[in-house]
């Protein structure tokens, strides 16, 4: 990117607000730091909760950060508590969308009442954080929103309104939650998409009630995003260029500008004060790259499922299970909070077992450890990072998708990206070890990694400098809708 030398007394102010999930904050922390080496003074707004564990986690001056990068938070809304984990995201969503406007709003009339910083002049927010519009328009500045998700769930949402006129959502009752429904149900009216079925689509379509929070969330974050001035995604062109161009007649100009995490890493520098500014919620055990830096090439499989997937105790198992059983290396990370209601506890005798051949761990540096070359294949939930992170490495993957826009994100790596094999949710051991065999081992294997060998190819030109077209699109927006517009 093109570097811009800005005055103090002229910076643009832009304030970033992420939806408050790992998976969100992330993402956002990359378009911030961006925006801040181009000249941009940053306001980035946590909620109270995360701004605390922040606090927990990493060290009471963590959030600091610098004369033109500042830390604000607002409250969620929802109960004050000290847990370390991520909250529940249904209420996390019913409250943010109600309860989040009015602290927002006086943060920045705050901050606009001050004389130690430029006047706000754009918002970059969450799709899924809209309320954030109503200030925008108060204020008379331009805000882009962000969807972090990927495109294809993204126009997936995008089309939620006709599977309700279609009376295909909510479910009449509980009896079309079969498999047989579900892998039989053809849905062809979501424009460029081919041989979707009922069970590819984002999961809160396959709801039975009338009231789900989440379809009307998605329902009216969806239809606010055509207030925005502009909108981006974590992806790039040559991955999800029809999908993307299909938005283009239905919202405001859409942007391509990822994968974020190579753009920043291209534009930022790692020791810098910025560049060690981290966004994980969970402090990283760093010891899991120096046991890698002890292992062969492509001969380890990492297994995270981020950080909102909950497992039942027995699907625990069954993974354990299935892992000491395919033979292979593996790196396991394990949240504290990964188990519903429970500790996640492995079974001692499996830890035995496999002693020699794994590492455990309760949060780990991700996009490092995919980028190691030890990592050969990546069990995941198919949180939309994670499969970019994945991709850009190189790293082909086991699809075990849990919500969201996960399944649609599996279905695309699977069958369009043929970097995945899915495994059924409804988790074996046996499958599980055969799987991690075939990924490994295997001729789908083999050929998956080397089609994601491709993908790594393509991320990094469409983030190379100047010339990249994720590096083109991050310029256009910025010089087009965030600079210049008050
Ligand atoms: C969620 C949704 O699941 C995802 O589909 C949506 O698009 C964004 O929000 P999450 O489930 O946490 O996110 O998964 P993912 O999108 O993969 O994000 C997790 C992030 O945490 C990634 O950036 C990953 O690198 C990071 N991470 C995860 C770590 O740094 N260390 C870990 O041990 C686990």
């Amino acid at each position: 990117m093109g570097s811009q030398i800005v005055h103090n007394s002229q910076k643009p102010h832009v304030v970033c607000v992420p939806y408050p999930a790992q998976g969100h904050i992330n993402p956002m922390m990359k378009v911030a730091k961006l925006l801040h080496a181009r000249g941009f003074h940053v306001t980035f707004v946590n909620t109270v909760y995360n701004h605390n564990r922040f606090l927990r986690s990493r060290g009471s001056n963590a959030l600091e950060g610098l004369p033109s990068f500042r830390f604000e938070s607002i409250p969620d809304g929802l109960p004050e508590t000290d847990m370390d984990a991520t909250q529940d995201i249904t209420a996390l969503c019913e409250s943010t969308m109600k309860n989040c406007l009015a602290p927002f709003r006086e943060l920045l009339q705050q901050i606009n009442a001050g004389d130690n910083v430029p006047p706000v002049s754009c918002i970059v927010s969450d799709g899924c954080m809209s309320f954030t519009l109503d200030v925008a328009e108060e204020l008379g500045v331009p805000e882009v929103l962000f969807w972090t998700t990927s495109g294809c769930a993204f126009l997936a949402y995008l089309h939620f309104y006709l599977f309700i006129e279609k009376g295909l959502s909510p479910l009449k009752d509980e009896s079309y939650l079969t498999k047989e429904y579900l892998d039989d149900t053809v849905i062809d009216f979501i424009p460029t998409m081919k041989n979707l079925k009922l069970k590819d689509i984002p999961s809160f379509i396959r709801t039975t009630n009338p009231d789900d929070v989440m379809i009307n969330f998605a329902l009216h974050e969806t239809e606010r995003a055509k207030r925005a001035s502009a909108i981006i995604l974590n992806t790039f062109d040559d991955l999800e260029h029809d999908v993307v161009q299909t938005m283009q007649s239905i919202l405001p100009p859409v942007y391509s500008v990822g994968p974020l995490h190579l753009l920043a890493n291209r534009e930022i520098e790692e020791g810098s004060e910025i560049g060690m500014m981290s966004s994980n919620l969970w402090k990283e055990e760093m010891e899991c790259l120096d046991w890698l830096d002890t292992k062969t090439k492509n001969s380890v499989i990492y297994i995270n499922f981020g950080s909102i997937t909950v497992l039942s105790v027995k699907q625990l198992v069954e993974f354990a299970w299935g892992l000491a059983g395919s033979g292979k290396e593996f790196l396991w990370v394990i949240r504290p909070d990964l188990v519903a209601g429970e500790e996640a506890v492995v079974p001692p005798e499996f830890l035995t077992e496999t002693k020699d051949r794994s590492m455990l761990a309760s949060w780990c540096p991700q996009e490092k450890v995919l980028s190691h070359p030890a990592i050969g294949g990546f069990l995941t939930h198919c949180g939309w990072n994670s499969i970019l992170e994945s991709l850009s490495s190189g790293v082909p993957m086991v699809c075990w998708p849990f919500f969201a826009d996960q399944q649609m994100n599996c279905k695309f790596c699977c069958d369009e990206w043929d970097v995945g094999i899915e495994i059924g949710g409804d988790v074996k051991r046996e499958e599980v070890e055969t799987v991690v065999r075939e990924l490994m081992d295997g001729e789908k294997g083999k050929k998956m990694r080397q089609k994601a060998v491709e993908w790594r190819r393509l991320a990094r030109g469409a983030t190379e400098h100047k010339l990249g077209s994720s590096v083109v699109n991050f310029e256009t927006v910025i010089s087009k809708y965030l600079v210049g517009q008050k």
